[in-house]
Parts: structure tokens; C-alpha cells; sequence
């Protein structure tokens, strides 16, 4: 239990840059409290002492502002930064090592009028390990956010999430790119303190003039070798047109002037 409790802790001062010592995260770390308060009532839920573990989470609420349902499935490792305003449903699923942001919702869809039918179907989504859920984002239904996923923050989230895929926007949409993408399974993504990679991640301004350099070049290659072939076949057009161009524009100065 202790060696659990500490493991979470060393995971939530790996994530937060802000931490500095584990008794900072017992006493200040409202996340840190909620889960411990999340471990406790899930143990009654799932004991079938179901009003016990429904008092006990809204205590956590009331002390935390992190509202947790204590029949929520949680994984080891998740780390609730700041919390204020999380909602995790019911029937939500979250993998090991997530990360949720304040005011982030595992929610459901559309109440149906008939909540008795519903009780006891899936309504909240699974977050699939390594997640990370930016400030404010709504995360709404009963479907699956693969690994390493990125949802930026105020998105809202309404279906399937590819691993590793950065949501953002309303509705939410991936804004990955091929270059961004890790090749293999193997080559997983290090945990970045607000989803907000630096480094080597191609910039695309700079990727954009690389193409446009690389084009320059071998149009250049292209205007050397036919430079090249018109000279070997004695044409001298090059410089006929350079004079034709001259006296062309003599001309056409005449015919401006007096215009503008
Ligand atoms: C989504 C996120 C992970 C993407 O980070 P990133 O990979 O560094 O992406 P970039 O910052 O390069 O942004 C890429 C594009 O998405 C846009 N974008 C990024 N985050 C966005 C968001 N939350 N909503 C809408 N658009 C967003 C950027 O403006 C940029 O658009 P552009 O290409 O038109 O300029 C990050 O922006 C985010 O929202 N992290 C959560 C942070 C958080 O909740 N912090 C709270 C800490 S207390």
C-alpha cells in the first residue's frame, strides 16, 4: 500500500516541473488527495457498499474539487495536475501513467430518459495508458483513446482517438503530421510537462523552405544543362533574345511613357 502510495508520488513529481519534495505533493497536491481518497471508496464500491463509497467521494470532491466516481476504473500512476473541475464518470476506464489537467470531464452523452436501462452500459470513455488530457477538455462517450494520445487543452472529444494522435479544436481533430508520428510501437514518446513536446520536432516553416530550397536547386541544375545542350548545338539563342528583349523593352517604354 505504502510502497504504491510512493510510487504514485515519485510518478506525479516526474510529471509536474513545479514539485519539489514528496511532503509538498501529500499536502498540496489536491490530485494526489483525491486519489487516495478515490483508492479508499473504490474499495467499498466494489465491496457493494455503495452508499459508503458515494459519501465518502463526495467528501474528496468537497475537499479537492476532483469529482471521481468511486465505481471509475484507474490505473496505476495517474497524475490529476492542479484538479479543480474534474469530473471522471462512472463508468470511465483510465490506463497507467495518464495525465488530466484542471477542468478536464470523462463524461457521458445525452442522459436518455429511460437512466434506469443505462445504469448498467458503458456511457464514459476509456483513456488508454500514457493519455494526456490538456486544461478544460471534454472527453464524452463510451469510446476508446489510444495510447499516448495528446488531447489539447479545451478540445472536446466525441469519438476514437488513434494512439498517439494530438487532438484539438471543437469537435476535436488530429493535427498530427506523417514526420511527427513515432515510427515503431518501440520508440514511445517521453512524458512532456503539458503535452507541449520541444526539440526536435520539425518545424514546419523551416520544412516548408527546405522544399523550397531543394526545388530552387534542381531547377538551377536544369537551366546549367540546357545552357549546356543549346550551346552544343551551336544555338545562340540566348543571346538574341537577351537584345530582342532589350529593344522589345525600348519600345515598350515608349509606348509607356506619358501614361503614368
Ligand atoms: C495540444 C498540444 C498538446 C499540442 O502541443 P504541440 O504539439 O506543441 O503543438 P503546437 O503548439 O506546435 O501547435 C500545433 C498547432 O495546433 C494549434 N493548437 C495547439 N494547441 C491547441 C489547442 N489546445 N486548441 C486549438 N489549437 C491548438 C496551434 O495553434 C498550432 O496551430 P498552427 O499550426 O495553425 O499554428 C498543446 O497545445 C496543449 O494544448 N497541451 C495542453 C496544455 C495544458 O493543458 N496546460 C495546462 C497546464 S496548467
Amino acid at each position: 500500500m505504502f510502497k504504491s502510495l510512493r510510487a504514485e508520488i515519485d510518478g506525479m513529481m516526474a510529471r509536474d516541473p513545479a514539485a519539489r519534495s514528496r511532503l509538498e505533493v501529500v499536502l498540496c497536491y489536491p490530485g494526489f488527495q483525491a486519489l487516495v481518497i478515490y483508492r479508499a471508496a473504490n474499495w467499498l464500491w466494489r465491496r457493494d457498499v455503495r452508499l459508503p463509497a458515494r459519501f465518502l467521494s463526495h467528501i474528496g470532491r468537497v475537499l479537492t474539487g476532483i469529482e471521481i466516481h468511486p465505481g471509475a476504473t484507474i490505473g496505476r500512476n495517474l497524475f490529476i495536475d492542479h484538479g479543480m473541475g474534474v469530473v471522471i464518470g462512472e463508468t470511465s476506464e483510465i490506463g497507467d501513467d495518464v495525465t488530466l489537467y484542471h477542468g478536464v470531464t470523462l463524461g457521458g452523452v445525452s442522459p436518455s430518459e429511460n437512466s434506469e436501462s443505462q445504469r448498467n452500459t458503458k456511457r464514459h470513455p476509456t483513456l488508454e495508458r500514457g493519455v494526456i488530457v490538456g486544461s478544460g477538455a471534454q472527453v464524452l462517450g463510451p469510446f476508446t483513446v489510444g495510447e499516448c494520445a495528446r488531447i489539447g487543452a479545451n478540445a472536446v472529444v466525441a469519438k476514437d482517438v488513434p494512439a498517439r494522435a494530438t487532438m484539438v479544436g471543437i469537435p476535436a481533430k488530429s493535427i498530427n503530421t506523417a514526420q511527427q508520428q513515432p515510427r515503431r510501437a518501440a520508440e514511445e514518446p517521453p512524458f512532456i510537462a503539458y503535452g507541449t513536446p520541444t526539440g526536435d520536432i520539425p518545424d514546419p516553416v523551416a520544412r516548408a523552405l527546405d522544399g523550397l530550397l531543394d526545388e530552387v536547386h534542381q531547377l538551377r541544375a536544369r537551366v546549367n544543362e540546357l545552357e549546356t545542350q543549346a550551346q552544343d548545338s551551336g544555338v545562340d539563342g540566348v543571346e538574341d533574345g537577351e537584345q530582342r528583349g532589350e529593344s522589345e523593352s525600348a519600345d515598350g517604354h515608349e509606348h509607356l511613357r506619358g501614361k503614368c
